[in-house]
C-alpha cells in the first residue's frame, strides 16, 4: 500500500471506531488499538500535510449526537486531547510549548490528572443555580441530558456566592468499578465495561432508569464563564473544590521534569484504583499561558494525554482475508482466534501487504505476537509457535472478480486488473462517491449501497440518481417502506446540484483525496474547462499537459492517474450520464473568514515580541496563509524588529507593511 491508501484505510477504520465508540457505547476495537490508528495516520500526515485536509475522521472529537435527546451547541466546543505514549513523546509536547511561547528558562509547571475513563460532561450554572447538562456530542452540539444528570447525588445544585453568574465546568461521568461489576451482576444485558456502562446510563431517554445506576462525577476543567474564577489550574480546581464538586484527589502539581515520576507512579496504582484510568492528562497550570497557547484541531496545545503502554498477547492466527479497495489494492487482514487484550476482544489485525507477510514469515495456523502499543495496531509482531500451515502465497488474483492481480512497478500493492468489472471496486466506489466528503447522500452508507448493488439496481454512479424512479420497488424491500423510500428519493435530489471540488473528489479518481479535488477545483474553475483540459492533456507535449504538470501540489504521479482516468471510455461514459443528471457547480474562491486577514498571504520578518509559531498560529486561525518568502503575491509582511532582507524586498515590490502592533490590532490581539 502506498501512503495515500494507508491513510485512506486508516481513516476509514477510525471512523467507523469513532461512530461506534460515540453513538453506539459498544466500541469495537480497544482504545489502544484506537489511538494506534491516529497515531499511524498521524504520522503519515507528519509526512504529507497536504492531506490534512481529507482527515476529517481525525478532527471529529465524538459522535453525532443521538437521536431522541434534545440537542445542545457547546458555547465553547469541547474538545479533545492528543496522546503521548512514552517520555520522549511527552518531552516533545514541552518543547513544542516552549517554543510557541518562545520559553527561554523558566520550567513550566503542569497539573497532572488521572485521566478518566469515562464521558465527558458540560454542566451550565447560571445566577449559581445548576441549569442544564450536555454531553460532548460531536464536539460543537451534545445531548441534552439534564434530568438525568440530575439523578447524581454529588451534584452541586447551587453554587455559593462568589461564584459568578454565568459559569460552565466540565468533568467526567464514570461508574466505579464495583458499581459496574453490581450492574452487571443484576441483569442481563452485560456492559463491556465500566466507561460503556456509564454511558449507556446516562444516556437513558427515561432518566429514572439513570437514577437506578450509580454514577460518579469528577469535576476538572473549564468552560465559558463570565467572570474569570482563577488565575491557574490548581487553583481553579480548589475553587471547584470549595463549591462542592468531586475534584480526583490524586491530582498533583509537578514540574516539566517531574511528569515521568508521577506517570510511574501512577501506571503502579492503577490496577488498585476504585474506577478505571487509561493515563495521565498534564496541562499547562498558569492559564494565561494556556490561553496564548490556545488549540490547533481537535486538541489543545495546552494540555495532552499520557496514556499507558498497552498489553501484548498471543493467538491464533486464523486466516488471512483478502480485501480489496477501491481502486483495486488486495489488502490482507489477519483473522485471530479471539483474544482478550485488556478487557477487549480482538478478532482482527492488519498485515499491511504482501511483503509485511513474508517479512514476518507468519502462516495461516500460527501463533503469534500481537501488540497494541502506540504505532500499528493490531499489529502482528511475529511468530512465537509455528503451526502446520504452508508459507503464505499472496493471490494474484482478485479474490472477488478474478481478474489478474498485478504489482506495477515497486508498489508494495498489488492491484486488481478488473477495473470495473470487479463488484469489490464498483461497489467501493459507489460507497465512496456516496461518503460524506463526496456526494454526502443521508441514507446511502456502506449497507445500502451493497443491499442495491447487489440488487441490481446500482451498477454505476449515475445509477445512483436513476434510484428516484424505482422508488416504489424500493419501498417494497424488506426493511423499506414508503416513508423511508421517499426520504431516500429527497436525498438525492437535494444532491443534484455539487460544488467542483466536491464532484471532482466523489469520482474516486486514484490519489485525488479532498485535498486534490480542492486544487483541481480551484485551478479549473468550472467542470467544463476542467474535462476539457483533461482531454487535452492526454496528448504529450500538449499546453494542457503542461498546464497541469505546473499546478503546485499536484506531483507527476497524480497528473498520471488524472490522464488514466480520462482516457478510459467507460469513465468518459459514467460523467457523460452524470453530466446529464447533475449541475456542477463553478468553483468559488475559498470562503473567508470575517476577518482582514482572511485568505491573505502574509509574511513575519523579524523579531516580534511573541514568537514566530503563535504569531503564526493566530494569523492561520484569522485565515491568512502564512509563507517564508515575499512574493508579489504576499499581501502583508508583519515586520518585526531587526527586519532585514525580507523587509527590503518587501518595499521593493511595493508591498503592504504592517508594524507588530498594527498587525495586532488587525488580530484582534
Ligand atoms: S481535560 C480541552 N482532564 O479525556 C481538554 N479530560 O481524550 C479537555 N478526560 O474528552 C479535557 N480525564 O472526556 C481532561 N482529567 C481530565 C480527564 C479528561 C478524562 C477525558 C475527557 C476528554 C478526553 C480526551
Amino acid at each position: 500500500m502506498n501512503d495515500r491508501e494507508k491513510l485512506n484505510a486508516l481513516l476509514a477504520k477510525i471512523e467507523v471506531a469513532n461512530s461506534a465508540y460515540h453513538e453506539r457505547d459498544a466500541p469495537e476495537i480497544t482504545d489502544a488499538d484506537y489511538d494506534a490508528l491516529r497515531r499511524e495516520a498521524e504520522a503519515i500526515l507528519a509526512e504529507h500535510p497536504e492531506w490534512r485536509e481529507d482527515a476529517k475522521a481525525l478532527s471529529q472529537v465524538g459522535g453525532k449526537p443521538a437521536a431522541g435527546f434534545k440537542k445542545m451547541t457547546h458555547r465553547t466546543p469541547m474538545l479533545s486531547l492528543d496522546n503521548v505514549f512514552n517520555a520522549e513523546e511527552f518531552e516533545d509536547f514541552v518543547a513544542r510549548i516552549r517554543r510557541f511561547l518562545g520559553l527561554k528558562n523558566e520550567a513550566l509547571e503542569f497539573v497532572a490528572e488521572p485521566k478518566m475513563d469515562g464521558l465527558s460532561i458540560s454542566l451550565t450554572y447560571e445566577h449559581r443555580k445548576f441549569a442544564r447538562a450536555a454531553t460532548r456530542g460531536d464536539g460543537l452540539v451534545g445531548e441534552d441530558v439534564t434530568a438525568n444528570i440530575l439523578t447524581l447525588e454529588s451534584l452541586p445544585r447551587e453554587l455559593p456566592k462568589d461564584a459568578p453568574d454565568f459559569i460552565e465546568i466540565r468533568g467526567e461521568v464514570y461508574m466505579t468499578k464495583a458499581d459496574f461489576l453490581a450492574l452487571n451482576a443484576s441483569q442481563e444485558r452485560q456492559f463491556a465495561n465500566p466507561r460503556n456502562a456509564a454511558a449507556g446510563s446516562l444516556r437513558q431517554l427515561d432518566a429514572s432508569i439513570t437514577a437506578q445506576r450509580k454514577l460518579s462525577l469528577f469535576a476538572y476543567a473549564q468552560g465559558e464563564t463570565s467572570v474569570s474564577v482563577a488565575q491557574t489550574h490548581w487553583d481553579y480546581l480548589d475553587t471547584l473544590r470549595r463549591w462542592g464538586f468531586a475534584v480526583n484527589p490524586l491530582s498533583r502539581l509537578v514540574k516539566e521534569d517531574g511528569a515521568e515520576d508521577f506517570q510511574t507512579g501512577m501506571g503502579a496504582q492503577r490496577a488498585e484504583l476504585p474506577y478505571d484510568i487509561d493515563g495521565v492528562v498534564y496541562k499547562v497550570n498558569d492559564l494565561a499561558l494556556q490561553n496564548r497557547l490556545g488549540f490547533v484541531g481537535r486538541a489543545p496545545r495546552w494540555a495532552v494525554a499520557w496514556k499507558f503502554p498497552a498489553e501484548k498477547a498471543s493467538t491464533v492466527l486464523e486466516d488471512i482475508e483478502i480485501q480489496v479497495g477501491r481502486t483495486g489494492a488486495l489488502t490482507p487482514r489477519a483473522r485471530l482466534k479471539p483474544v482478550n487484550v485488556g478487557g477487549v476482544l480482538v478478532t482482527y489485525a492488519t498485515l499491511h501487504n504482501e511483503d509485511e507477510i513474508a517479512r514476518k514469515g507468519v502462516r495461516i495456523g500460527d501463533v503469534v505476537e500481537l501488540q497494541r502499543a502506540g504505532d500499528v495496531i493490531p499489529q502482528i509482531l511475529g511468530v512465537l509457535k509455528r503451526g502446520e500451515g504452508q508459507p503464505f502465497k499472496f493471490p494474484d488474483h482478485c479474490p472477488v472478480c478474478g481478474s489478474l492481480a498485478v504489482r506495477v512497478d515497486d508498489d508494495v500493492v498489488r492491484r486488481c486488473t478488473g477495473g470495473l468489472i470487479c463488484p469489490a471496486q464498483i461497489v467501493e466506489r459507489l460507497i465512496h462517491f456516496c461518503s460524506r466528503g463526496a456526494f454526502d447522500i443521508e441514507g446511502m452508507g456502506e449497507k445500502t449501497v451493497r443491499e442495491f448493488h447487489d440488487a441490481g439496481l446500482l451498477r454505476s454512479a449515475a445509477d445512483i440518481f436513476a434510484l428516484p424512479v424505482h422508488e416504489a420497488e424500493i419501498a417494497g424491500r424488506e426493511g423499506w417502506g414508503e416513508v423511508s423510500a421517499a426520504k431516500l428519493s429527497a436525498a438525492i435530489a437535494a444532491r443534484r446540484e455539487i460544488g467542483l471540488a466536491r464532484f471532482i473528489f466523489a469520482l474516486g479518481i486514484r490519489r485525488i483525496g479532498e485535498n486534490n479535488a480542492k486544487l483541481l477545483a480551484r485551478h479549473y474553475g468550472s467542470y467544463a474547462h476542467w474535462k476539457q483540459a483533461m482531454l487535452a492533456a492526454q496528448m504529450v507535449g500538449s499546453d494542457a499537459r503542461l498546464e497541469l504538470g505546473s499546478i503546485s501540489g499536484i506531483g507527476p504521479a497524480i497528473a498520471q492517474d488524472l490522464l488514466a482516468f480520462f482516457a478510459e471510455e467507460h469513465n468518459l461514459a459514467t460523467l457523460a450520464r452524470l453530466e446529464a443528471e447533475l449541475r456542477v457547480q463553478d468553483e468559488q474562491a475559498a470562503a473567508g473568514i470575517d476577518s482582514p486577514l482572511a485568505g491573505k498571504v502574509m509574511v513575519f520578518t523579524g523579531t516580534l515580541s511573541m514568537a514566530r509559531p503563535e504569531a503564526k498560529a493566530r494569523a492561520e486561525a484569522l485565515g491568512a496563509k502564512v509563507t517564508e518568502s515575499v512574493s508579489k503575491k504576499t499581501d502583508f509582511v508583519v515586520v518585526g524588529e531587526d527586519a532585514g532582507s525580507k523587509a527590503k524586498k518587501a518595499v521593493e515590490l511595493g508591498v503592504t507593511i504592517l508594524t507588530e502592533p498594527q498587525f495586532r490590532e488587525m488580530a484582534g490581539l
